[in-house]
């Protein structure tokens, strides 16, 4: 079978600095897959390279079967990959129905606002301020609507960095629970995470980034079993 995304060999430069070496890693259609591991390992830079807004240095990015390591980002997204990213990165001073229009805009087709009340049914407080500025949310909302705008594109591959981020521990829990509810509805999640413990839990499989390469892989309960894993992200001896 092919699988929806496959990363081989990745690596990946700004300048001199070799921010991922060798990042491989596969994600089939209905996972929820985890990269894990430390600060500056290179998960975000893999991200953001599967989007098409940084290029590789060598190694490939096929999805569905074909690569898409030389497409554009607009492109990628219209494939069907989108990126949440790290820390965000709404637009404060417009509103949630403004932020969610924009998460829509290569969409060619009349389902919108369909969707849009989807995303408002998964997160009924997004639905109840549809018309207040998405900057007076707190963190836990505003990662509701980074998730919903991310959404608005009909991904097929949803790229989730960091999504618990900064928030409380039930916010968190809210944040996995609707990753899994995303997942039953259909769509394949690659998820980024420094909560190694709440993202293997849920994970169909994970991959380790460690320096910029993939050193340990397997089910993500394996994984949360693993003495090496344990050791290492979930501050075991
Ligand atoms: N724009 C940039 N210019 C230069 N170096 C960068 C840039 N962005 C990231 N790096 C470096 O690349 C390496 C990988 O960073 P990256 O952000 O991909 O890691 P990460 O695994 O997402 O870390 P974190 O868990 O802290 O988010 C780090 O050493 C980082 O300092
Ligand atoms: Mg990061």
């Amino acid at each position: 079978m092919t699988a929806l995304l496959e990363v081989r060999n990745l690596s990946v430069a700004y300048g001199a600095i070799e921010a991922v070496r060798d990042v491989s890693f596969s994600v089939e259609e209905g996972q929820i897959v985890s990269l894990i591991g430390s600060n500056g390992a290179g998960k975000t830079t893999t991200l953001r390279t599967i989007s098409g807004l940084l290029r590789p240095k060598a190694g490939d990015i096929l999805f569905e079967g074909k690569s898409i390591a030389d497409a554009a980002a607009h492109e990628i997204l219209e494939k069907g990959v989108s990126h949440c990213p790290e820390g965000r990165r709404l637009f404060g001073r417009m509103t949630v129905e403004e932020n969610l229009h924009l998460g829509a805009y290569v969409r060619k087709d009349n389902g919108v606002a369909k969707d849009m009340e989807r995303v408002y049914e998964l997160f009924p407080v997004l639905g109840q301020r549809r018309n207040q500025k998405a900057g007076l949310f707190s963190g836990g909302e505003q990662q509701m609507l980074a998730i919903g705008r991310a959404m608005m594109s009909k991904p097929r591959l949803l790229m989730l960095d960091e999504p618990s981020m900064g928030l409380s521990p039930i916010m968190t829990q809210r944040i996995f629970d609707t990753i899994s509810e995303l997942q039953s509805q259909g769509t394949t999640i690659l998820l980024v995470e420094q909560n190694a413990l709440a993202a293997l839990a849920l994970s169909d499989r994970g991959y380790v980034v460690d320096l910029g390469r993939t050193t340990l892989e397997g089910p993500g309960h394996d994984l949360l079993a693993d003495t090496r894993v344990r050791a290492a992200y979930l501050g075991e001896d």
